[in-house]
């Protein structure tokens, strides 16, 4: 049931998300715009020499890349607030919680979690690596103030296999597609460990990632919380096509 949810109308600018060490985002854009092109250009060349099957099989590739492409930045810029205002909404919260956000990257969902906190505290944690654009402290501090709620939030460095925060300190913990990013199963494992421990008795915990949610599941169910479930979030969180889907999993400490 969706009670009071943050706006998904944001004001601040959350940059693109995706691995951009070693080529930029620009790059990839025009790589693969330079790809659609060609493909373009031998569709109407397939058709002028009346080649039907190069017509038809460079077409599919070009409209496959652009709905890839389209997805996949519908999903960064647009999909992941619409899907988060409706986790955020449903979690309920009173107003007065300590949500931990695990890899804040420039504030997406922190932000959105502060908008519920009028009388709490968002906390974000970060190493800022080149996972979404303009990634930085400055920007989500920057992005805080455009959204009205920087006197909720604080922005903290750190790895979060390894949380500066003492046990049992938030009443929420959330994250959206920060652990696949962990090289490691086990480096994958520590940073749910770490999760479960600073998040109180009776705290809930939702993290959204890509491919390994089956293992942090199995995780949360061997470290004993409760109510742990598994959901596909649907088109909205595609990365490009079906095959790349988001899923959440939540759970409860036991008190
Ligand atoms: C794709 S971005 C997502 C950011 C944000 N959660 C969002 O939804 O907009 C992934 C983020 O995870 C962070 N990250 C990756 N590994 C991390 C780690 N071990 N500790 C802390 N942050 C990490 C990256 O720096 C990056 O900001």
């Amino acid at each position: 049931m969706t009670t009071h949810a943050p706006d998904v109308r944001r004001q601040g600018d959350y940059g693109l998300d995706g691995d951009f060490r070693v080529i930029s985002a620009r790059w990839q854009a025009m790589i693969l715009a330079a790809i659609v092109a060609v493909l373009i250009a031998l569709t109407v060349c397939g058709i002028v020499i009346g080649s039907l099957v190069v017509a038809l099989v460079a077409g599919v590739i070009a409209l496959g890349l652009v709905l890839f492409a389209g997805s996949y930045v519908h999903t960064s810029r647009v999909g992941k607030f619409k899907v988060w205002a409706r986790i955020l909404g449903d979690l309920a919260l009173h107003g007065d919680e300590q949500v931990l956000d695990l890899g804040c990257g420039r504030g997406a969902v922190l932000l959105m979690a502060a908008e519920l906190l009028p009388r709490g505290r968002a906390v974000g944690i970060d190493l800022w690596h080149p996972d979404q654009t303009g990634n930085s402290p400055d920007a989500t501090r920057r992005n805080a103030e455009l959204e009205g709620v920087a006197d909720r939030i604080e922005v903290e460095t750190g790895d979060i296999t390894r949380l500066p925060f003492a046990d049992n300190t938030f009443d929420l913990i959330i994250s959206n597609l920060v652990l696949h990013n962990i090289a490691s199963n086990a480096d994958r494992r520590a940073a749910i460990d770490e999760a479960v421990r600073v998040l109180r008795p009776g705290g809930r915990l939702a993290i959204a990632d890509l491919l390994a949610t089956h293992r942090y599941r199995a995780r949360l169910r061997e470290l004993g919380l409760t109510d742990v479930r598994r959901r596909n979030l649907g088109w909205h969180m595609w990365w490009g096509s079906p095959f790349f889907p988001t899923r959440l999993v939540t759970a409860t400490k036991k008190i």
